[in-house]
């Protein structure tokens, strides 16, 4: 999950990492009470959107007292940063930048640490930097048993070229963004600029952070950084039923037990979908090994919760959940859903007890369901009902 700058600001403070005093706004008119909150002096209004190059999108603007800082914010709330619309602002004390530094530290799969990457020449212009000067960004392996200590954290700004002095001030905010990093279970923590100001401190100005959703478990307080407008209704649905669920755009729902069943499922009904008008594949679910009667109406329910599905592919390989269990589900599944199931059905069935699973499906005789043999043949017919609808 990424967050939101102030959020990431607010992490920041809580590890000790140095940050200015902020507020975030989402009128204009909160805009001018934050800014004289802050004292009345200099702000900057930052847009708070989840996307990069705020600054040269215009999304970050310096404000001199509380009434620019209404106009700022006024231009800033609504603005469109590469599809992302600002909808809410943050006012942050204006620093005296006297440099601008750039840190982060992510987990390096390839290599099977973190890395960390830490230049003196931070700012908007990071990436072209990276690209056109490489050496100038010093990339350092981090171990994930010691991370970065005291001397890690010197070894990491001697490399990105600190003299002695700014290296001292900088290491120890180093130690601290580890430590956001590693408490928080991070899987990016990134600062540009970290700054130099005119009276020599360090601060982070600016914060994307990246939080590992594997580790929510032990992170209650996670939850209430989801940004929930921003998430796609039906996966909010699918996330609170424990569904493993992913919406595309198509319209063949697609209901399969195993992520790489699912995937081909994906590929069979995306191909046969050519020959049909080019539908193609509404979502991914995976109803994993128990696909139970509960299970399985939940995954429909979801499904069918979808407007753009014309027809549902349920495709699942019976093995340790053998297919009559899945076929008593389905049945289930359909009289729990009653008059909310009216899109047709494909089903195909293979495996651990596939005739008596077959048996099942063909006594109940719902009208919406239509077995078939192959996956080839169910993806088929999947794609032309769902053409024809
Ligand atoms: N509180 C502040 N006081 C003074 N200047 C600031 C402040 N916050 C940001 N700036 C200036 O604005 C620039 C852009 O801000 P920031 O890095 O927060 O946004 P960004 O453009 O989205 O960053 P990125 O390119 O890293 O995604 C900074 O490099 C800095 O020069
Ligand atoms: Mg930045």
């Amino acid at each position: 999950m990424d967050l939101f700058e102030y959020q990431a600001r607010d992490l920041f403070e809580k590890h000790g990492v140095p940050v200015l005093k902020a507020q975030v706004a989402t009128t204009p008119e909160e805009a001018k009470k934050a800014a004289e909150d802050l004292g009345g002096g200099t702000v900057v209004v930052k847009s708070q959107v989840k996307m990069g190059g705020r600054g040269k999108a215009g999304g970050v603007k310096v404000a001199k007292n509380p009434e620019e800082a209404e106009a700022r914010a006024k231009d800033i709330l609504g603005l469109d940063i590469k599809g992302h619309i600002t909808e809410k602002v943050m006012i942050a004390e204006g620093a005296d930048i006297a440099e601008e530094y750039y840190f982060s530290v992510l987990l390096d799969r390839s290599n099977r640490t973190y890395l960390a990457m830490c230049s003196k020449e931070g700012g908007v212009e990071i990436e072209q930097l990276a690209e056109e000067r490489p050496e100038a960004l010093a990339r350092i392996p981090v171990s994930a048993i010691d991370g970065i200590d005291a001397a890690k954290a010197e070894e990491i700004a001697k490399e990105a070229g600190f003299d002695a002095e700014t290296a001292a001030k900088v290491a120890p905010v180093l130690t601290s963004l580890w430590t956001v990093f590693e408490k928080e279970d991070a899987s990016l923590v990134e600062v540009n600029p970290l700054v130099k100001t005119g009276a020599g401190d360090i601060i982070a100005l600016d914060g994307k952070v990246s939080l590992d959703e594997n580790a929510d478990f032990r992170h209650e307080d996670h939850e209430a950084l989801r940004d929930i407008s921003a998430e796609n209704p039906l996966e909010l649905k699918a996330k609170k039923l424990d569904l493993n669920y992913v919406k595309l755009d198509g319209q063949v729902g697609i209901i399969g037990n195993g992520a790489g069943l699912v995937m081909s499922t994906l590929d069979v009904v995306a191909y046969a979908g050519e020959k049909h008008n080019d539908v193609k594949p509404a979502n991914f679910l995976d109803i994993g090994g128990g696909a139970s009667a509960e299970v399985m109406a939940n995954g429909l329910d979801v499904i069918l919760g979808d407007e753009q599905v014309k027809s549902v592919f349920v495709n699942v390989f019976g093995g340790i959940t053998a297919c009559d269990a899945v076929a008593d589900g389905i049945v289930k599944a359909l009289e729990i859903l009653g008059d909310q199931a009216t899109k047709p059905l494909v089903v195909r069935l293979d495996g651990n007890n596939v005739e008596e699973g077959r048996a099942i499906l063909k006594e109940a005789a719902n009208p919406l369901v239509t077995l078939t043999d192959t996956m080839d043949g169910g993806a088929d017919k999947a794609a032309e009902l769902a053409a024809a609808k």
